[in-house]
């Protein structure tokens, strides 16, 4: 099977490992790729965000299938696109992808299936906003209605904040406050059969014990030893199958992923929010556990046959990833700064690697940073303690000015 990913990410560098390693792929492409994709996937520059560019590409390279991983090109079409031309495409349509590009349409979704969520107003004006943040008092939740890149939430106690931050959204979702720890769980579907992944957990603020600004995502780990055995069947029963079944009801059925954020409530398990690709950065350790090869997983995902796909099989070992980001990172980071140590991880080390997100290579050959987030270290462990030393060790053999990551990933989760 020839593969072509769309993106640049850590989350698709994940993806081409995964599917480098799956021996039905005979060819495997990445557009635009990055520096860390490039020895293991043909990269192609192409602006993601044009389908018809997406789609002369996978009909050039004579793709079986098209993994698209970001956000924006599945809001913008893409996936459409790439269909169109007749090739098998992994991603929702811009349709299902609303599931995501707006809150307002999730939340819309939600209550037509009657899926949990915090209760919520959708405000456009100054006398909306006021009243629907008196409704709840604090901590007032704040979210801009389009794609933000994870930046587009406050949850504050402060109530000047708050209402600034809703002014300038524009369109602005107002919500009820959810305590309790967070999951991300992933499911593949093909718009019909859902099939969960394993659950994971994400660190959004930029700063150990929560502490910060949220970003996109600096670190995750799977298993969750604390979570409820139940809770992958239980998520899928009220709140996976029946968004599928929502959208497939509307006419516009969502084949893809659909990544479901969800708060572990003392009234129970509600959607935070949902997206509609892999996460970044819990595919990295999702992808680590996975067993089953990804590439036929994602083919029958995208030409429907998902109820023939036999159950997925899973690694017990335990994975972490920690994120290093760059200086001033969720800010607008500081990029060109040269990366070292890459080479002193062995490429055959199956316990311990480097997943490129903002990178690139020089004039000079030398790999520089070239984003906020920029490398992604990942390792397994029989338990999560070890394959939290792993990662951090992994993370100290490397140096790139200015960066910072947290120190903190999954070390709550290893201590029990
Ligand atoms: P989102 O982009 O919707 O995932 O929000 C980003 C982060 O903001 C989430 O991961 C949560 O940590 C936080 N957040 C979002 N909505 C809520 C909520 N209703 N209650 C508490 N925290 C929230
Ligand atoms: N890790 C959060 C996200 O991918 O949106």
């Amino acid at each position: 099977m020839k593969v072509l990913v769309i993106g640049s990410g850590a989350r698709e560098h994940a993806l081409c490992r995964a599917l480098s390693l799956d021996p039905h792929v005979t060819a495997l492409h990445c557009a635009p790729g990055n520096a860390g994709t490039e020895p293991i996937a043909q990269s192609h520059p192409v602006d993601a965000l044009d389908g018809a560019a997406v789609a002369d590409l996978a009909a050039r390279l004579e793709a079986d299938l098209v993994v698209v991983g970001p956000e924006a090109p599945l809001v913008a079409g893409v996936a459409d696109a790439v269909r169109e031309r007749g090739i098998a495409c992994f991603g929702p349509s811009k349709e299902a992808a609303r599931l995501e590009g707006s809150k307002a349409f999730a939340k819309d979704v939600m209550a037509a299936a009657g899926v949990p969520t915090a209760r919520s107003y959708v405000c456009a004006s100054p006398q909306e906003i006021d009243t629907a943040l008196a409704a709840f008092g604090p901590p007032y939740v704040v979210k801009d209605d389009g794609l933000a890149a994870g930046k587009g939430v406050l949850v504050t106690e402060d109530l000047d904040a708050a209402r600034e931050h809703a002014l300038a959204c524009g369109r602005v979702v107002i919500e009820e406050f959810l305590d309790g720890p967070e999951v991300s769980l992933f499911a593949i579907t093909d718009g019909d059969t859902v099939l969960p992944l394993q659950p994971a957990q994400d660190f959004k603020r930029a700063y150990d014990a929560d502490e910060g600004p949220n970003t996109g995502g600096m670190g995750a780990y799977s298993p969750l030893p604390w979570a409820d055995p139940k809770l992958v069947d239980e998520v899928l029963e009220t709140v996976l199958q029946p968004t599928v079944d929502e959208l497939r009801r509307r006419g516009t059925p969502f084949s893809g992923l659909l990544y479901a954020g969800l708060a572990i409530t003392s009234r129970g398990v509600r959607v935070i929010e949902f997206n509609a690709r892999f996460g970044d950065p819990e595919t990295q350790v999702v992808l680590a556990r996975l067993k089953t090869p990804l590439a036929g997983v994602l083919h029958n995902a995208a030409t429907g046959r998902l109820a023939d796909e036999p159950p997925l099989r899973w690694s017990p070992d335990a994975a972490v990833t920690v994120v290093i980001a760059s200086h001033n990172y969720p800010g607008t980071p500081r990029t060109g700064d040269v990366i070292e140590g890459l080479d002193e991880f062995a490429s055959d080390d199956s316990r311990t690697w480097v997943l490129h997100a903002g990178t690139r290579r020089d004039d000079d050959g030398r790999v520089v940073s070239a984003g906020g987030r920029v490398l992604s270290v990942t390792a397994t462990g029989s338990d999560l303690a070890k394959a939290r030393e792993r990662a951090y060790a992994g993370v100290a053999r490397l140096r790139l000015d200015g960066s910072h990551h947290r120190t903190d990933i999954a070390r709550a989760a290893a201590e029990g």
